[in-house]
């Protein structure tokens, strides 16, 4: 199994955020599939849904992990929020590294993105009732990818990534 530190969770859940300072932390190279994907692509993810339709977009995301368990070590992954629905992504993901659960409530999701319009599930009449539907059909795989769960729900960048770190001291040693 790889050493990498991935982290899942919905969208507006802070995986960007706590990657990026998470890779300052701890001097780690961070990989964000949405971004990789858009750079192979050449297109934002928005075209992608909107030329290629949803189900090709899910294709690049295994696509993208199969390429990274031959490529990548010792990195930090963000991984897009659909990303662990697929039962050949969860199996991959458990060759990638340890699973970190960025686990958010609808209520903070939406005060995040309600203004968002990069996320194309999301510019629906009723964006809350979407994001509490997808959640709840989501939430069994995100569990079952899991190896730590972090509720990220009131709590600061400072604490997600003191958790993380003291997670990943527990279970080898130094973490830098
Ligand atoms: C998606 C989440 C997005 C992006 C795409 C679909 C989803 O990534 O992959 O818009 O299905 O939840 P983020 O979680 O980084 O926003």
């Amino acid at each position: 199994m790889k050493n990498n530190i991935i982290l899942e969770g919905f969208m507006g859940s802070g995986k960007t955020s706590v990657g990026i300072r998470l890779s300052y932390a701890l001097k780690r190279t961070m990989i964000d599939t949405d971004k990789w994907i858009e750079n192979r692509q050449k297109m934002t993810v928005s075209e992608i849904f909107d030329r290629e339709g949803e189900a090709a977009f899910r294709q690049m995301e295994t696509k993208c992990l199969e390429e990274l368990i031959r490529t990548c070590d010792n990195q930090i992954i963000s991984l897009g929020g659909g990303l662990p629905v697929r039962e050949e992504n969860r199996r991959l993901l458990s060759k990638l590294g340890r699973v970190f659960y960025l686990k958010a409530s609808p209520e903070v999701i939406y005060e995040r993105l309600k203004t968002d319009t990069t996320r194309p599930l999301l510019q629906v009449d009723d964006p809350l009732k979407q994001i509490r539907t997808l959640l709840e059909a989501r939430e069994d795989s995100y569990q079952v990818c899991a190896d730590v769960v972090i509720d990220v729900s009131g709590r600061t960048f400072d604490e997600i990534i003191e958790q993380i770190e003291g997670d990943l001291t527990k279970k080898g040693g130094s973490v830098k």
